[in-house]
């Protein structure tokens, strides 16, 4: 039996390469191998986002974005969050069973606070929906990154409460971290994120993915010596490199005579004709709004189904008429 997985995916900004090799890619090959749930987690997003028109766009682009990216609507279940609102429903029903003093131990809760977003019950009660995402699909495995794995910990706490005093409702779902992905390191050599504005975006236009690898930062060995491969334009170049490739650079690293330039400018083309099939998949869909609209629905009646049953055998054990 192949197992179900699940992921959600915020539409908070523009997907970068540390998205895609973090975690897209995963998800792209689970595809075949397992029975993948993926979803635009727009309601998770408000409590960042405070505005109808971009959320409403960025809800729509990320989706675009992911099919453009190789998630496939008609093999796996890939929805709008906010499209299948049973979500919240179950979200209610789970904050019965979990305790504040769990969700005030939330690491993501406090470090969200400290980068200045506002301490409403949204934020707080966030582990709860993302419970609600995991539980109401009977998921078996949801791959993460570090970040949310207390999340997944609250998810499973919740769920053997509620499974001890209703019955075996719900699949207690496995923690899978990946430990073979690293973290991509961003053009300023911390890790790349949206936030720190140090991120090379898939789609963006060739001029900006042009400026953001011209200024990956480089250190001033000269032209003789041979050079550090710790370096952010050493692992970004090696993201997209076999590892024949990549033992090629690094020797062309270990030569005197490199040129950052020379591997600044390898590796714009590298990065533009990677994603070049996205990229004409993504023009194609923005095109055809219709098509895109299809696919939400087909996402939508696939999950819908899965999350009514769960919900009814929730409300059925629980009592509620
Ligand atoms: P950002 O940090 O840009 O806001 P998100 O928090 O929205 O990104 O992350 C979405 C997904 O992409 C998460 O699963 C996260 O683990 C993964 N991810 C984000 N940035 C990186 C990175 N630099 N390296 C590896 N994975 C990443
Ligand atoms: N919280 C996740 C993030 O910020 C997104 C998410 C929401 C998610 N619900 C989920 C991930 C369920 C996995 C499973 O990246």
């Amino acid at each position: 039996m192949k197992k179900r997985i699940l992921s959600g995916v915020q539409p908070s900004g523009q997907l970068h390469i540390g998205n895609y090799f973090g975690m897209i890619e995963r998800m792209i090959q689970f595809q075949n191998e397992s029975e993948l749930f993926c979803f635009v987690a727009n309601y998770h997003s408000m409590t960042s986002i405070n505005d109808k028109v971009k959320l409403e766009a960025n809800t729509r682009e990320a989706f675009i974005d992911l099919l453009a990216l190789g998630i496939d609507p008609d093999q796996s279940t890939f929805w709008v969050q906010s499209h299948v609102p049973e979500v919240t429903e179950l979200a209610w029903i789970l904050s019965n069973f979990a305790s504040v003093g769990l969700m005030q131990r939330s690491t993501s809760y406090k470090d969200k606070i400290a980068n200045g977003l506002k301490p409403n019950m949204g934020l707080f009660s966030y582990p709860i929906l993302m419970a609600s995402d995991i539980l109401l699909f009977q998921s078996e495995i949801v791959p993460v990154g570090k970040d949310q794995k207390q999340h997944l910990e609250m998810t499973r706490d919740i769920a053997i409460k509620f499974n001890n005093s209703f019955g075996e409702i719900f699949t207690i779902p496995e923690i899978e971290i990946d430990k073979s992905n690293d973290i991509v390191i961003g053009i300023d050599n911390q890790k790349m994120s949206k936030s720190y504005k140090n991120t090379i975006p898939i789609f963006a236009d060739n001029d900006t993915i042009k400026d953001q690898v011209m200024n990956i930062v480089t250190d001033s060995a000269g032209l003789n010596e041979p050079k550090d491969k710790h370096t952010p334009l050493f692992k970004i170049y090696s993201l997209f490199l076999n590892d024949e490739s990549k033992k090629e650079l690094a020797d062309r690293y270990d030569t005197p005579g490199l040129k950052y330039m020379e591997i600044k400018n390898e590796l714009i083309e590298t990065i533009i004709s990677f994603f070049e099939l996205q990229r004409s998949k993504r023009e194609q869909l923005l095109a055809n709004p219709d098509e895109v609209n299809q696919k939400m629905i087909l996402g939508q009646n696939k999950a819908k189904k899965i999350a009514q049953k769960t919900l009814q055998e929730v409300k059925s054990a629980t009592g509620l008429l």
